[in-house]
């Protein structure tokens, strides 16, 4: 019997399992095709390393992450975490909407005693250079460390551990593209080293439900001359939540705050958040007095302010009509 620790690979997809015809070419490839078992076996010192075992959950590229994959993910997250002999579960993912996926996890898991780590690839496994080998290495390392133990889901590649609430993906193709833009790196991974720098910013009490039927809630951005019509369009539709992709410190065109107002008016949750990438959004900088009517989301991005205030949503569909009741959950978030 192996005194080594059982950590469970739960594969998704993604460029970590993606091919090229040319191992010269790290952009032109399909994502999500190698099976989980073989980029395991291509990493023959993981058995030195762990017990490991692996579920195919997915082999999807990551731009096409559903609610349903999200809801079959989660549940197999939370099984896991539930065996008592599990010392850590790493998800294998695509970068694109993985930030995403961090976020949704950060909020469903509690990571007290099994530590919840994505990792990815930036380039293919068939790629010279290809960087999922190491970072599944590495993603397994932090996954079976203690320390790693009641830190939230975490978010592993390229020797950097970051808070999944924070990571986000800010270059296309680089293999530094995770950054977590406010906060800083958690920690780094180098061979047997893992080290962690700082405390998470934030930790949600008692985890979320995924939701069963996921609230509507879409993105809009302001930027020069915008029209209300995709604002309109939305509430004709019956979205539950608009996040904006404001400029700046959550700047919103006049247009579309009058656009929004209405929308908030008519029950809908109206978030701000920035689209410059990194920063808080603060209560007080916009101008416009009907802008009282949208919470803020924080230091969080357009795409990670949806996933919570979709979350948020289905667990208290009254906060729509509540901009305060939204803005002390933003807070805390
Ligand atoms: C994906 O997100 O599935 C493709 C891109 C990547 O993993 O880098």
């Amino acid at each position: 019997m192996s005194l080594l620790p059982r950590v469970i690979v739960l594969a998704t997809g993604g460029t970590i399992a993606g091919t090229s015809s040319s191992a010269a070419s790290s952009t032109r490839y399909q994502a999500g095709t190698v099976p989980i078992d073989a980029l395991l076996d291509a990493v023959p010192v993981l058995k030195q390393v762990a017990r490991i075992e692996a579920e195919q959950v997915a082999q999807v590229d990551s731009k096409d992450m559903s609610f349903a994959l999200w809801a079959t993910l989660a549940a197999r997250v939370l099984y896991w975490s539930a065996q008592p002999d599990v010392a850590g579960i790493v998800v294998t993912h695509g970068t694109d909407t993985l930030e995403e996926t961090a976020m949704l996890l950060h909020l469903a898991c509690d990571t007290a005693r099994v530590p919840v780590v994505l990792t990815a690839a930036m380039r293919p496994a068939t790629s010279l250079s290809a960087d999922g080998a190491l970072n599944l290495l590495d993603a397994v390392r932090v996954a079976r460390h203690p320390e790693s133990m009641g830190k939230g889901v975490l978010v592993v590649l390229n020797q950097v551990i970051h808070a999944g609430r924070d990571a986000v993906k800010a270059h296309t193709s680089a293999v530094n593209a995770f950054v977590s833009p406010l906060a800083g790196p958690l920690g780094i991974v180098q061979d047997e080293l893992v080290r962690y720098l700082r405390a998470p910013v934030a930790l949600p009490g008692a985890p979320w439900a995924v939701p069963a039927a996921w609230p509507a809630v879409e993105i809009v951005a302001s930027y020069a001359g915008p029209g209300r019509v995709m604002v309109d369009a939305l509430v004709a539709a019956g979205v539950r939540g608009l996040v904006v992709a404001a400029a700046g410190n959550g700047s919103i065109h006049e247009t579309l705050v009058a656009a929004l107002a209405d929308a908030a008016r008519a029950g809908v949750a109206v978030l701000r958040s920035s689209r410059t990438g990194q920063g808080h959004v603060t209560l007080c900088r916009h101008p416009d007095p009907q802008a009282g009517l949208f919470a803020s989301a924080g230091d969080l991005n357009p795409y990670k302010a949806r996933v919570v205030l979709a979350m948020a949503l289905a667990r208290d569909p009254a906060l729509a009509s509540d901009p305060s009741g939204l803005q002390r959950l933003f807070a805390e978030i």
